[in-house]
């Protein structure tokens, strides 16, 4: 394994909400649960980037396993990687429990994660590149890039700034009390760390990164301007 600079970002030090935490991890599925719908979202996603039995994919950030637990019987195998230990054991028990055997888990990250496997034929990743500056963004694109086979897709969620600048603190407020009016207090304690803690940036810096990262836009859908998808593929 190639040693790591003393310059390189930590991707292991949890910024913002601690993932670290397996009491954070049980509240973390239990109020995601009541918010999404993790089968549909997975169905969606399978549908745009066109996954198939034959497919192996990279979950990046993998969680409670969103993705990864309900994506494993629609591909040959996932690579299911996090930095969080109590995550991957979360999703790992999930896995074991339902008799999946075609995931492979890493404790690793965007920055640290190798690939020591054929290029994949996509790379999925929900809610996670946040949790890198910037710059570190694009180094983790670039890596991602390297991992994936020519033509394959990447397809990311996340929570993206698309608002109007001018009027950021509107904004924010809106989005925060419209999760108190859903009644989840829990939720709203994450977007406060979220906004002050955490490294979302703008839909154009976005869009910029993946494309100096060596990709070329399929499909963007920004939402309530917070929210993004993009799907992208290898150039
Ligand atoms: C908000 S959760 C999203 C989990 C899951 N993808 C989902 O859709 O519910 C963010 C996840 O990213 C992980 N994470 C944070 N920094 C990371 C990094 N640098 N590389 C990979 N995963 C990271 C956290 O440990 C956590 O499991």
């Amino acid at each position: 394994m190639a040693k790591t600079p003393k310059w390189q970002y930590d991707e292991f030090k949890h910024c913002g909400v601690d993932f670290s935490n397996p009491a954070e991890v049980e509240s973390y599925e239990e109020t995601h649960r009541q918010m999404r719908d993790f089968k549909k979202e997975t169905q969606d996603i399978v549908k745009a980037v066109g996954i198939s039995g034959k497919d192996t994919i990279i979950d990046f950030g993998c969680g409670t396993g969103a993705f990864t637990f309900n994506a494993a019987d629609k591909c040959r195998k996932i690579y299911a990687v996090d930095v969080s230990k109590a995550m991957l054991n979360f999703c790992k028990k999930k896995c074991r429990k339902a008799k999946i055997e075609n995931v492979e888990f890493f404790r690793a990250g965007f920055l640290t994660y190798e690939h020591n496997a054929k290029p994949v034929d996509a790379i999925v990743t929900k809610l996670a590149l946040h949790h890198l500056p910037d710059f570190w963004k694009l180094v983790a694109l670039r890596r991602l890039a390297a991992m994936i086979k020519k033509g394959g897709k990447l397809y990311l969620s996340d929570i993206v700034y698309s608002f109007d600048i001018k009027n950021y603190e509107k904004s924010v407020q809106r989005w925060i009390r419209k999760t108190v009016d859903k009644g989840d207090l829990d939720f709203k304690r994450r977007i406060e760390v979220h906004i002050g803690q955490e490294f979302s940036t703008m839909d154009w810096i976005m869009e910029k990164l993946f494309e100096t990262a060596g990709f070329k836009i399929i499909k963007r859908d920004y939402k309530e301007g917070f929210f993004a998808n993009y799907l992208y593929h290898k150039i």
